[in-house]
């Protein structure tokens, strides 16, 4: 499928065929390609917690409103961020580069986000976002269907998956197949309305 045609064909599904699982080489297929997505200074934020115990996916989808693609999607995946790996062995994200590289990228990582928690919050957040359309487009070449989420209580759901104090929760993808089509597109703006030459 092209990248064009993915696009166009991605909806944000709310019903999924809850007796549809995807296998494991699947699920890793998927991910060892969304996985490519960049990342700020290549640090890779991403933490993927993969929702399957039907007990979690109950516990999820109470905290989410009971909103039922938690429960019923194939994958149900929490996409958290950890705000700190600028702190933890950067070199290990330059380690195939050679030394004066790896110095060179350790220092600035170091230098920008030592005392900028804004940064941390925001790069992974940026990071994490692009992981998810990544995942969404890979998930369409696959065959399956997709709904990025965010309606649920963010600390209920950081509790129920035993999520580090160092880390944010970015989103809540769920993917799986469509059991019913989506309402008609809710509409998008014009290109005018979206895009301005140089400035304001
Ligand atoms: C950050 C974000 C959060 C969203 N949260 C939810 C959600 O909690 N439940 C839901 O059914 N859809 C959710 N959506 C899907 C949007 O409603 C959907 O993307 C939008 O209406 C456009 O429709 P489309 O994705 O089918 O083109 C979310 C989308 C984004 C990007």
């Amino acid at each position: 499928m092209s990248v064009s045609n993915a696009l166009k064909q991605r909806r944000s599904v709310k019903h999924f065929d809850p007796a549809h699982k995807m296998t494991n080489e699947e699920f890793k297929h998927l991910i060892d390609h969304a996985i490519l997505s960049p990342s700020a200074f290549n640090l890779q934020h991403w933490r993927i917690v993969r929702v399957s115990d039907p007990a979690q996916r109950q516990a999820v989808r109470e905290a989410a409103y009971d909103q039922p693609q938690m429960t019923d999607a194939s994958e149900v995946l929490v996409l958290c961020m950890d705000l700190k790996t600028w702190d933890k062995e950067p070199a290990q994200y330059w380690n195939h580069t050679g030394p004066e590289v790896t110095d060179f990228m350790v220092q600035s990582i170091t230098g920008y986000y030592q005392e900028n928690l804004q940064a941390q919050r925001d790069e992974g957040m940026r990071s994490c976002s692009i992981l998810s359309m990544a995942l969404m487009l890979m998930a369409q070449e696959m065959g399956y269907d997709s709904c990025p989420m965010d309606g649920f209580d963010f600390a209920k759901v950081g509790q129920i998956i035993n999520m580090p104090q160092d880390h944010e929760i970015c989103l809540i993808l769920t993917i799986g197949k469509a059991l019913q089509a989506p309402h008609p597109k809710g509409g998008q703006l014009s290109l005018d309305d979206v895009v301005l030459t140089d400035r304001f």
